[in-house]
């Protein structure tokens, strides 16, 4: 069947950046044959304090047996983000606009910050950072809500060529001490609580469990630096005594919400030291390949990987990715719901936004409170024009039915973004339709943590869309779709999604272990980045990606490795081994679906099941709990012992066609499986 095809609105195409597949095919190509050219042009836009030479300006090797796999963009440019996201922006008479308007998890709390007002306190912090020691090239560790002082906290680090490390703060003690511990952060950064929806968050406390485990290897984080951010928000109903408003409460600094713990010697409240910081700040120049970020991502060993991002190739990137593919113009608003922990929140909420002088929503809430049209009385009450957000989300608003959408005006959007997974196309459909008239384009945006911005993606004054594509690559980006023995398929196919050349926001390293980005990445197929994920070509050339290939999985946008999961579980005294592996969910995308051996004389029952599930909250993150703990007196395995991961997907789904099963060790153990299904 032929795919329906929606093309642009000739409104907004008339207006757009790049407004037609001609242009587009141009643009593309000049950035493939003389990328040089393409992005010094974009670099001029930026202030550079010294600049690259021609002959500099871009150089890598992606053949292993050429020597060590690298990239540089813009050798000997020296330039300082925080520098050209603001001092910029307020020179050029942008000083009073709004870079922010922060909403906060009640619909009571919310504000707003301009450039100046940022740039200033942005100069502020980074003389705290000074204060506390923190000199260029010093980690930064952060984890925090969604509240106005996280992009400030970021922008403060790279005010003096600090490193900052977001770390989601959805993640356990154990995650965050894991990856604390690993980019050896001078400073963590804080608040003392935070309410999600009704659920209170003890963000602080989760920090000292980490501190303690990180002491304990070793490493000291000289100082943690606490906003006092519960004394100044409404509380949710029923969770005070004095009815909820806390707002005006204790102005000490000391919250009136939760006892705290505090080590004089090391932790201080933000405000305190705020108050007689400096305003003024003179940035610390970097070179172009100096470090910028650490994002940390889940890798199929179990241990995250740090993903480092550089400075002037990921600020073009950003910069320029947030502007055609949102075609974001001067009076917009626009809205990106993901989380700041997350790279979509790097580049486009933070990065991206500011690059281009725009006016954002920073929402610290979720979807569903107080009611299930958070999201729609948003975008109504800041007219928003560009919404980005998760298929995972779209589905759990789908169920809620059309009347919740349709009692606000959403007549302000021009572009609808998707961003974490593949979407289907039902909720393609209701996106385009309930939510944009019909007359808005949805750019379903592929990328990764890894790929710093945007790879393949639609335009939306340009590309005619297909529900579920992500159509066709950004400019500088050159996927190539490979088979199994790494040969090229040219035209309509199925393959690994590789990339053949760089383009300026890719990352350059996993942070302390170059060889485990080379192997990682470049291994697999010498020459190309390996994605990871496989996509199939259609006959217009359209990409769809089908989902990740190894041993990752995606959860409501998550993404997790099923290595990282079954360690958690085998620690369990009475788990003799654990497999895990995804199963499709109509609203997470994928779950976990865990295969459980118990230990000889333990009992597999209910307590165990909830004491696995609250291991996995525990020690990951709620995002991570599995939804489904499967008895399993022996795992489908090979006579050398590799557990059959095929089979088990089959048997987590209840498809009794299971293939070739000679190879198993014990071809009875399929069946055993099958009538322990928990579902059947
Ligand atoms: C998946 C998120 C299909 C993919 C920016 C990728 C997608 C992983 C899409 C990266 C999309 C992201 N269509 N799949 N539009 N966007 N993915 O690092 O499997 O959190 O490899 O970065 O999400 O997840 P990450």
């Amino acid at each position: 069947m032929a795919d329906r095809i929606y093309y642009p609105n000739a409104e907004l195409a008339k207006t757009s950046y790049c407004n037609s597949m001609d242009q587009y095919k141009k643009m593309h190509e000049k950035s493939i044959k003389q990328p040089e050219e393409f992005w010094s042009k974009i670099a001029k836009q930026f202030y550079w304090e010294t600049t690259s030479s021609n002959d500099k300006f871009f150089s890598y090797n992606f053949n292993r047996n050429e020597g060590d796999i690298f990239i540089k963009w813009m050798e000997g440019a020296s330039t300082n983000i925080s520098f050209n996201l603001l001092d910029k922006n307020v020179k050029c008479g942008n000083g009073d606009k709004i870079a922010f308007y922060w909403e906060g998890n009640d619909i009571e709390d919310y504000s707003r910050l301009t450039y100046r007002k940022l740039l200033e306190e942005t100069c502020k912090f980074a003389n705290v950072l000074k204060s506390k020691g923190v000199q260029k090239g010093d980690r930064v560790a952060i984890y925090m809500p969604m509240i106005l002082e996280l992009p400030i906290a970021m922008l403060a680090c790279t005010r003096i060529g600090a490193v900052h490390s977001v770390i989601f703060a959805g993640y356990s003690s154990d995650s965050l001490a894991e990856r604390v511990l690993d980019s050896k952060a001078k400073v963590l950064l804080t608040t003392d609580g935070a309410w999600r929806g009704s659920k209170l968050l003890h963000l602080k406390a989760i920090c000292d469990q980490a501190m303690d485990k990180v002491k304990s290897h070793g490493h000291n984080v000289e100082s943690c630096i606490v906003i006092s951010h519960l004394r100044r928000v409404t509380c949710p109903p029923g969770n005070t005594s004095d009815g909820g408003k806390t707002k005006n409460g204790t102005s000490n600094g000391s919250s009136s919400e939760v006892n705290l713990s505090w080590d004089d010697d090391r932790d201080c409240w933000w405000h305190e030291e705020m108050e007689d910081a400096d305003s003024s700040c003179y940035p610390v120049w970097v070179a172009a390949e100096d470090p910028l970020f650490i994002l940390y991502t889940s890798g199929s060993t179990g241990k995250p990987k740090g993903v480092l991002h550089t400075t002037a190739g990921y600020l073009i990137y950003a910069a320029t990715t947030f502007k055609y593919v949102f075609d974001y113009k001067p009076n917009d608003v626009y809205w990106c719901t993901a989380d700041i922990g997350w790279i979509t929140g790097h580049t486009y909420v933070v990065y991206g936004p500011l690059a281009n002088g725009a006016t954002s929503v920073l929402f610290e809430g979720t979807p569903f409170y107080p009611q299930n049209d958070r999201y729609w009385s948003v975008i109504d009450k800041y007219k928003v024009s560009q919404f980005y957000t998760a298929p995972t989300a779209i589905r759990s608003l789908m169920k809620f039915g059309d009347d919740l959408v349709k009692k606000y005006n959403l007549d302000s959007l021009k572009v609808l973004g998707s961003v974490g997974e593949p979407i289907n196309s039902e909720a393609w459909l209701w996106f385009y339709y309930l939510i944009g008239h019909g007359k808005c384009s949805i750019v379903d945006t592929f990328w990764q943590t890894e790929t710093g911005g945007h790879v393949v993606t639609p335009l939306p004054g340009a590309t005619p869309m297909k529900p579920g594509s992500a159509s066709f690559p950004f400019f500088g980006v050159l996927p190539e779709l490979l088979d199994e023995d790494g040969k090229i398929i040219e035209g309509e196919g199925e393959g690994y999604l590789v990339f053949r050349q760089p383009w300026p926001g890719m990352m350059r390293s996993l942070y302390g272990n170059h060889e485990r980005f080379q192997t990682t990445y470049f291994d697999k197929f010498n020459g190309f980045y390996c994605t990871g994920d496989g996509a199939r070509r259609d006959s217009d050339g359209y990409f769809w990606v089908t989902g990740r290939i190894d041993d990752m999985l995606n959860v409501s946008g998550h993404l997790m490795s099923t290595a990282e999961v079954e360690s958690v579980l085998a620690e369990h005294g009475a788990v003799a081994e654990a497999a895990v592996v995804s199963k499709p969910h109509p609203v997470k995308g994928q779950c976990l679906y865990c295969f459980i051996t118990p230990n000889e004389g333990k009992n597999f029952d209910k307590q165990l099941q909830d004491e696995l599930k609250k291991k996995i909250r525990e020690r990951i993150g709620p995002f991570a709990q599995p939804d489904i703990i499967h008895h399993a007196p022996g795992l489908p395995k090979t006579r050398s012992g590799k557990i059959m991961r095929r089979i088990l997907r089959k048997i987590a789904v209840g498809d009794r066609n299971v293939g070739d099963t000679s190879t198993l060790a014990d071809e009875g153990i399929v069946d055993l499986l099958f009538q322990l299904r928990p579902e059947a």
